[in-house]
């Protein structure tokens, strides 16, 4: 009775907190407390659909080492303009987003090494 009573415990010590026990903590989660909350929302907006919660792709490429193979130039122009399915979100595109809104996203991106 005890051990159940532990186990118990435990598991809603775990729900409250919301930290491990089979829940995973994404780029996200991680980037929206390391001061990337802006480019976050962005991506949550209007990106994760396509590059996944993680940045693990889905219809688009995956995007956790974008930093490495694009510049910050290139990723400010793929947003600008899209490429294939993704549209492109520049003011003289689809004008979805500004371009202060692009810079945001793409340093962010820039970082993941
Ligand atoms: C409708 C799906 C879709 C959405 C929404 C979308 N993308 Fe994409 N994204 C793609 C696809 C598909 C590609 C590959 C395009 C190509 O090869 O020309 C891509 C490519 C990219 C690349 C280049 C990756 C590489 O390795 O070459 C970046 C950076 C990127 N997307 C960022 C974003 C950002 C930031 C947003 C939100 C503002 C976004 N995407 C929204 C589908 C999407």
């Amino acid at each position: 009775m005890r051990r159940v009573a532990l186990c118990l415990f435990f598991f809603s010590v775990c729900l409250v907190f919301n930290t491990g026990c089979g829940t995973r903590q994404t780029i996200l989660d991680t980037d929206s407390h390391n001061g990337f909350s802006d480019a976050v929302q962005l991506f949550q907006t209007n990106c994760e659909s396509c590059h996944g919660d993680n940045l693990q792709g889905g219809i688009g490429p995956s995007l956790q080492h974008v930093g490495s193979s694009l510049t910050l130039d290139q990723i400010e122009h793929q947003i600008n303009v899209g490429g294939g399915p993704m549209p492109g979100y520049g003011p003289t595109n689809q004008a979805i987003l500004t371009t202060q809104q692009i810079h945001t996203l793409a340093v962010w991106l820039s970082s993941k090494k």
